[in-house]
């Protein structure tokens, strides 16, 4: 049901700099949307990898990676593929905003305090929702540290998700930056299916058991009508 599967993958963080030196970004590491990405290609998927910047190698062909820094690049390049994919998964941990202008020369520290304005990113995620058909999937994560349940039902429905993945940064060995995870996978119809601490690797493969099932009522729709 993967092979031959047409999937974007986003991963790592964005980077929105403030002047040539300077940016806002995050923690994200890479490693969940890398892990995603390298086991869809191990099981023949034909994988596009949209990553900020991340010291991560992966196994994917040259070709089919994409190197961006920040949100608007990262959109740009999802959405030259938003109409030829089967689905998308969005790992990435998009700056949710960005200095409204760039400074071209270093800021100097003359004063005692500064302010910086920020403008709102886009949200490719969101964007894909606007556009996505009925046959193509939407996958999300959502990073919480409270109300885990009720964000991450929020954030599917506004960005039209099949499911969406939830991980918190409450406890070591999760989210952000480590080997290891720890998510649930938060249904349409709200049903929640938690998983104990695992690799990353591990993750993935449990993340795309439960969009098999999707490819294929996907494909019975198609049938169908
Ligand atoms: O990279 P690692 O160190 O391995 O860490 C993995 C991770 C913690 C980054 C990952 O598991 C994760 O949770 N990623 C989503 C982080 C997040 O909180 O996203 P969000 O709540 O800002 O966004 C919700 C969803 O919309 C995400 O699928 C995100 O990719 C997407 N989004 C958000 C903003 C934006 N401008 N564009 C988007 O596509």
């Amino acid at each position: 049901m993967i092979k031959g599967k047409k999937i974007l993958v986003t991963a790592g963080p964005t980077k929105e700099f403030i002047d040539p030196v300077r940016f806002i970004s995050n923690a994200s590491s890479g490693k969940m949307g890398y892990a995603i990405a390298n086991q869809l290609y191990k099981l023949g998927a034909d994988v596009t990898l949209v990553t900020g910047p991340t010291n991560i190698k992966s196994n994917l062909p040259e070709n089919k990676i994409h190197q961006v820094i920040s949100a608007i690049e990262m959109l740009d390049v999802c959405s030259s593929y938003f109409k030829q994919i089967d689905a998308a998964i969005f790992t990435a941990a998009v700056a949710d905003y960005r200095p409204l202008s760039m400074e071209s020369s270093k800021i100097k520290k003359n004063e005692n305090t500064m302010s910086i304005e920020l403008v709102k990113n886009p949200d490719i995620a969101f964007e894909f929702g606007k556009v996505k058909s009925k046959q193509q999937l939407s996958i999300g994560f959502a990073l919480e540290t409270d109300n885990m349940i009720e964000y991450g039902k929020s954030k599917m429905n506004k960005k039209k998700f099949d499911f969406i993945v939830l991980n918190t940064t409450n406890n070591s060995g999760e989210g952000f930056g480590f080997d290891t995870n720890k998510i649930s996978i938060l249904h349409k119809n709200m049903s929640i299916k938690s998983y104990s601490l695992k690799s990353k690797e591990e993750v993935a493969h449990d993340i795309i058991e439960e969009l098999v099932p999707l490819f294929v009522e996907s494909l019975l729709s198609q049938l169908l009508f």
